[in-house]
């Protein structure tokens, strides 16, 4: 008999502080989840799409115990269920909103055992050595500290254990920061944030074999889309909200303003076009 295991949210370990790095940016993005956690699952059909095609490359194996490291409203555990069927399931995310979403969601499912957990990947309070896999969808390139999220989830995967990771990649949305970067006053920090997320295959490959974990694939997918330029706002709106700041402010207002309109000066009969690229990546830590 399975049952739900969700602690209740105001029941939940508090983030756990770690003297070594800051948390203030990580409260900062997952607090900006939080303001946009219910217009999350509308906004971002490519990143539900993405998390199953992530699922559908993971080899096949028997996976009990699985680690949903960035979980979000839920959508890769969702297809984990849908492929795998594990017999437990931990969700962890700093983003209280989002584990609401999350739990909304997912809280009448018959046939695994889910517990969900505040907190980031940097001092995520789980057991060492006991996953058989740890999944991590469009999350990786929010943390803050990416060398020791891989030392994390190795910490916490058992000997033969697998992690599948999705990641936004380096040399996507170079059509957006076209634009952003010609608008006035610039946005410094939204226009740096690409920097500061966008990853390639090697950089991967670095923090994985650092963490002592053994690379088995490591892929770029690039996608050119075709959207309304409101669609496109309104993903930038939910997943970065916090960095392109406050529509309230006047200035901040104006500014949105400008970019939409020259974004639509650039669309064509298909709408807004951009690249977008998705860096995959499975390893395994090693077998005793
Ligand atoms: C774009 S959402 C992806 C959610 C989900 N995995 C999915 O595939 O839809 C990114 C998630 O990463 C979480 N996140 C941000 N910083 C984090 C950190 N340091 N540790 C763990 N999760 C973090 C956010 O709160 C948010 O829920």
């Amino acid at each position: 008999m399975y049952t739900w295991r969700t602690r209740a949210l105001a029941d939940l370990p508090p983030i756990g502080q770690n003297d070594a790095m800051t948390t203030d940016r990580r409260d900062s993005i997952a607090g900006g989840f939080t303001e946009t956690a219910s217009d999350y699952d509308g906004a971002v059909r490519y990143n539900i799409e993405g998390a199953q095609r992530l699922i559908l490359t993971i080899p096949p194996g028997e996976y009990n115990d699985v680690l949903d490291v960035g979980c979000g409203t839920g959508w890769a555990t969702q297809a984990m269920i849908d492929r795998f069927r594990p017999a437990r399931i931990t969700g962890v995310d700093p983003s209280e909103g989002m584990l609401e979403q999350f739990q909304a969601k997912l809280g009448n499912l018959d046939g695994v055992e889910v517990s969900l957990v505040h907190a980031g990947v940097e001092d995520m309070p789980v057991a060492p050595a006991s996953f058989d896999l740890a999944i991590c969808s469009m999350a990786y390139h929010w943390f803050q500290h990416r060398w020791v999220a891989a030392e994390q989830i190795a910490r916490a995967l058992k000997p033969g254990g697998v992690v599948a990771i999705l990641c936004s990649g380096k040399g996507g949305e170079q059509a957006y920061r076209d634009i952003i970067a010609d608008v006035e006053p610039i946005n410094y920090a939204w226009l740096g944030a690409f920097d500061g997320n966008l990853r390639d295959i090697g950089e991967m490959e670095g923090y994985l074999t650092k963490a002592g974990l053994e690379p088995i694939d490591i892929w770029m997918e690039r996608r050119t889309r075709h959207v309304p330029v409101e669609q496109y706002i309104e993903r930038m709106r939910v997943v970065a909200g916090h960095i392109i700041g406050d529509p309230s402010q006047p200035e901040v207002a104006a500014w949105l303003s400008t970019v939409e309109e020259r974004m639509r000066e650039h669309s064509g009969s298909r709408g807004w076009t951009y690249d977008f690229m998705k860096l995959f990546a499975i390893a395994r830590k090693p077998a005793i």
